[in-house]
């Protein structure tokens, strides 16, 4: 089996974060998203990985590399024509997947748990298609099944009326017969050649098309607090790990499970309360780190309280005086106490589309 990884578009719905950074690549628990999607599949043991990409695009095929580091080889492919859709995607890629089955996985899910019981489901009961679906709250956003009597009838793309409560999510598996699909199929009001459309095609024609519900699964949707939901998702497998420390000293309380880089220094009073990873060279001072945070490497914090968070490489938070809560800070920022001098007030300095909570 191969595993071909999306990680194209433009993530408009990401802005600011996206103007300077591929949205896959943006940290979770400080690893790019698409880093989380690889060790997945790389753990499932499918060595060999494809990952769409768009056209032209160098930075993403420069920080992931070609694979080593997760043990597989990867093959970048690009999307000839732009974004025309998922089945698209697979279509564009038809001459790399041959014959193999395939797992087909969108750069921007992230699951919990390991994708070995969804393979082994496809293989023992040979379906041509298995679709791993979550409960919504708001299904009419996905892909939705209609299912009757255990058997999917139909897949929709986010339709108005939804048959179940069902998403489908963005792992699939496949037998070759999905290129059969993908090249039968016309594109949809929205101008994109719809996955959800090649899957009902297979239903239609009579292949085995199976499901397994998962939990614990998260698409990054587009508004920071996903984004911090995917985090949250993610560092709750975080396991307690040792921290470089010699000793601790004793205004310092370190709780549950909490990952701090090396040459990372901690001064004055300190409570962090875990799951929290820190990057490497950071310097906390007088600071309170709660729950479901992610510190980048190189980041200042002073004086301040910081729960629910992302806090990117080289930002400094110097005295705040406030707690931060439910944040993303992008690389290189500086969140600080207002100066002594007048005018007073808060004084900012903000890029386009950014949103900010006084
Ligand atoms: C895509 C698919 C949709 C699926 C979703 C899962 O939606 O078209 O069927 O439920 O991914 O992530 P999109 O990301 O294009 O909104």
């Amino acid at each position: 089996m191969k595993a071909l990884i999306t990680a194209g578009g433009q993530g408009t719905r990401l802005r600011p974060i996206t103007y300077t950074i591929n949205k896959h690549l943006f940290p979770i628990a400080n690893k790019p998203m698409l880093f989380h999607a690889l060790e997945k599949v790389a753990k499932a043991g499918i060595k060999d990985i494809a990952i769409n990409i768009n056209e032209g695009d160098k930075e993403l095929p420069a920080v992931v590399g070609e694979g080593k580091q997760f043990g597989v080889k990867i093959t970048y492919i690009e999307q000839k024509g732009g974004p025309l859709g998922l089945a698209h995607i697979i279509a564009n890629a038809k001459k790399w997947i041959g014959r193999e089955d395939l797992l087909f996985y969108l750069g921007d899910n992230i699951v919990a748990g390991d994708l070995k019981s969804l393979i082994d489901k496809f293989y023992r009961e040979k379906l041509d298609c298995l679709l791993t679906l979550s409960r919504v709250r708001d299904p009419e956003r996905f892909g939705v099944p209609a299912i009757k009597k255990g058997r999917i009838t139909a897949v929709e793309e986010k339709p108005q009326k939804p048959k179940s409560s069902f998403a489908v999510t963005g792992i699939y598996l496949y037998r070759p017969a999905i290129l059969e699909a993908v090249n039968n199929i016309k594109p949809s009001s929205r101008g994109e050649y719809e996955i959800s459309d090649a899957h009902s095609y297979l239903i239609k024609k009579g292949y085995r098309v199976g499901y397994e519900e998962i939990t614990g699964w998260w698409k990054d949707t587009g508004k920071p607090e996903d984004l911090l939901e995917g985090n949250g998702l993610i560092l709750s497998a975080l396991r307690q790990s040792e921290i470089p420390f010699k000793k601790l000293e004793s205004g310092w309380r370190i709780e549950g499970a909490v990952e701090i880089g090396r040459g990372t220094k901690l001064k004055g009073e300190i409570v962090i309360r875990g799951p929290v990873v820190i990057g490497s060279n950071c310097l906390l001072e007088d600071a309170c780190i709660d729950p479901y945070t992610s510190i980048g490497d190189g980041v200042v914090i002073k004086k301040t309280e910081i729960s629910h968070s992302i806090i990117c490489e080289g930002t400094q938070i110097l005295e705040c005086g406030v707690r931060i809560v439910d944040s993303l800070l992008g690389k290189n920022s500086v969140v600080k106490a207002e100066d002594a001098t007048l005018p007073s007030g808060h004084k900012l300095v903000i890029g386009d589309n950014a949103q900010v909570e006084l």
